[in-house]
C-alpha cells in the first residue's frame, strides 16, 4: 500500500473508537472513511458491536451492505448520534470544504442531523485558509450555465461545471457539480456560504461550518486527535 493510503487508513480505522453499540451512525463517502466503514463492518463482525447506519451516498450505501452494517432511512430516525466523514480541507476553525467526491449534498444532510462530527483525513487536508481545493457547488441541471454565470460573478474567480469525459458528472441526487477555484483565500466562510445559497439554481455548497467537532489526522509522525475546542465532544 502506498504511503498516503496507509495514512487514510490509519486515520478511517482511529476514528471508529468513537462508535458504541447502540449508536445511529452517519457513514460518510470518499477514500479515507471507506476504511472505518470496513472497520465498523469488522466490529460487527468479530467483536458483537451493534450498530445501525446511514450512508450518504448510493457508493458508501453499497460497501456498508459488503461489510454486514444494517442501514436505515434517515427519515426512520429522530437523529443520529454520530458521522464519521472525509473533507477535502479544514481550516484551524474546523470549518471545511467537502464534496470531492460528490456527495456534499447528502453528507451535509446527514451531518445536520448528527449530534456530533468526526472527520478523518491525511495532514495534506490540513490548511490555513480554505479555498486551494477547488470549492464543489451542486446545482440543477436546470439552466446550470446561468447559475455558473452568477457564482462567477459574485465569486469572481473562475467556476466550471464538473466534467467526467465529455458529461457533466451527476450526482446521486440528479444534480450537476460546479468548481469554484477560489484560491486560498476563504476568510469568511460563514458569508460566502450565506451569499451561495442565495442563488436560485444552487442546490448546496461545499462549505461545512461549525459542524466538525474533531479531526482525526494521520500524517507521518502516527494520528493525532484534534478536537475542537468549541465542539460537542
Ligand atoms: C465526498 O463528496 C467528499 O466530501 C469526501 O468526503 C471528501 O472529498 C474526502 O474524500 P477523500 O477521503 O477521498 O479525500
Amino acid at each position: 500500500m502506498e504511503d498516503v493510503e496507509l495514512l487514510k487508513r490509519e486515520a478511517g480505522i482511529t476514528a471508529c473508537k468513537f462508535v458504541k453499540t447502540g449508536m445511529r451512525v452517519g457513514l460518510g463517502t470518499g477514500s479515507t472513511v471507506k476504511y472505518t466503514v470496513i472497520e465498523l463492518g469488522r466490529m460487527i463482525k468479530d467483536d458483537g458491536l451493534e450498530i445501525v447506519g446511514v450512508p450518504t451516498s448510493l457508493a458508501t450505501e453499497k460497501l456498508a451492505l459488503e461489510v454486514g452494517i444494517p442501514l436505515v432511512e434517515l427519515s426512520d430516525v429522530s437523529s443520529l448520534d454520530i458521522v464519521i466523514d472525509g473533507a477535502d480541507e479544514f481550516d484551524p476553525q474546523f470549518q471545511l470544504i467537502k464534496g470531492g467526491g460528490a456527495a456534499l449534498l447528502r453528507e451535509k444532510i446527514v451531518a445536520q442531523e448528527s449530534s456530533t462530527m468526526v472527520v478523518v483525513a491525511d495532514d495534506r487536508k490540513r490548511v490555513e485558509t480554505l479555498g486551494a481545493f477547488p470549492l464543489p457547488i451542486e446545482i440543477t441541471p436546470f439552466a446550470s450555465e446561468s447559475t455558473i454565470r452568477k457564482l462567477t460573478n459574485l465569486l469572481d474567480c473562475r467556476v466550471n461545471c464538473r466534467m467526467s469525459g465529455d458529461n457533466p458528472v451527476i450526482t446521486d441526487n440528479g444534480n450537476m457539480i460546479a468548481d469554484a477555484h477560489c484560491g486560498p483565500s476563504i476568510i469568511d466562510p460563514i458569508e460566502m456560504e450565506r451569499n451561495i445559497l442565495m442563488i436560485a439554481g444552487v442546490v448546496q455548497v461545499g462549505l461545512f461550518n461549525n459542524m466538525c467537532d474533531a479531526v482525526i489526522l494521520a500524517g507521518s509522525n502516527g494520528v493525532e486527535e484534534i478536537i475542537n475546542p468549541k465542539g460537542r465532544l
